[in-house]
């Protein structure tokens, strides 16, 4: 059995943060491999878990996510981080990233998160590599809608839908991930407020107004989504309060009576009282849905 070494923090800059070395130890257990991603306020990492490596198991990766150092004297951003494994390690479903604990380091002082690694592309980068056809578009739509339908049954709102925080595996299995700001529909936090900072491209007008994330801003941003993954396009030139005033109106993709653009045309309010649907419309529609009914005009 390998002895499992600590060793000292090392670090060096890197665009204007302080990254962990590669080949580095988390609580003496982690093994930083390379940096998965680079948020705002969060640095993600591939890590060999070598507890689970000593013993043989074949999937001894772990995801580990990190307040980033420019962060790191602000408490709000390591409560962040806890909210997110507080809410997201109860969710257990396949299409959900399986959060495992929440630790603190104590040779660097620092709180992590670890996750399972999801080998695989941000669905932004697969667009942005391949045009998706509707047949595969509703493969993939169906898993995100099961994941939201989990969450929302849950009371938990994801707060950040949009391609970037999806990942489609080689085998086109596709996880949510990046419960950062994520909340309970019934448990505003305020702390969290002065930091959040979602995707504007995705978020609803009300989140943009910084209003409380509801459930029904998560629709707003789950049909943003699907309306990106059926036309390669955004439904919106933008989400502003500008863009309100001008009043835009939403595309059409087959007709007012297809079951899809009903559920856009309501999802896709400026209001959010006019929205109407929830996660189990859009589950009943696109568990019946078939690739024909994508080709058929809907008179
Ligand atoms: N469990 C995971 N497995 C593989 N890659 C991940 C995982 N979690 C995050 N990443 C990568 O790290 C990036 C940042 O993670 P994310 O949770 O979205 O944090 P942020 O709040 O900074 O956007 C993601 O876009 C993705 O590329
Ligand atoms: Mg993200």
């Amino acid at each position: 059995m390998n002895n499992i070494v600590v060793l000292r923090p090392d670090r060096h800059q890197a665009s204007g943060q302080t990254i962990l070395k590669n080949n580095q130890y988390l609580s003496g257990r982690y093994e930083l491999e390379n940096i998965l991603g680079i948020g705002g306020m969060s640095v993600v990492y591939k890590a060999t878990d070598n507890m689970l490596h000593t013993f043989g198991a074949p999937h001894h990766y772990s995801a580990i996510k990190l307040v980033s150092e420019s962060m790191r004297d602000n408490v709000q951003a390591e409560k962040l981080l806890f909210n997110e494994y507080a809410i997201a390690s109860r969710l257990k479903h396949p299409n959900i990233v399986a959060i495992r604990h929440f630790d603190v380091c104590r040779e660097r002082e620092q709180a992590y998160l670890v996750m399972d690694w999801i080998e695989g592309l941000l669905l932004e980068e697969l667009m942005y590599r391949q045009a998706i056809e509707p047949e595969f578009a509703l493969i993939l739509a169906r898993q995100l809608i099961r994941a939201v339908h989990h969450c929302h049954q849950n009371q938990v709102v994801h707060g950040d839908i949009k391609l970037s925080n999806m990942i489609v595996s080689p085998s086109n299995h596709l996880t949510l991930i990046d419960f950062g700001i994520s909340s309970h529909s019934t448990e505003p936090i305020p702390y969290l407020t002065e930091l959040r900072a979602c995707s504007h491209r995705y978020a609803a007008p009300e989140v943009i107004r910084h209003e409380a994330q509801t459930l029904a801003a998560d629709i707003f941003s789950l049909c943003c989504v699907l309306f990106r993954l059926f036309t390669g396009d955004h439904p919106f030139p933008d989400t502003s309060e500008a863009a309100e005033a001008r009043g835009w109106l939403i595309p059409i993709l087959f007709s007012k009576r297809h079951p899809l653009d009903r559920l856009l045309q309501a999802g896709l309010s400026w209001n959010k009282q006019d929205r109407g649907v929830s996660s189990q419309d859009f589950l009943d529609v696109f568990e019946q849905m078939r690739p024909e009914d994508l080709k058929r005009r809907w008179f």
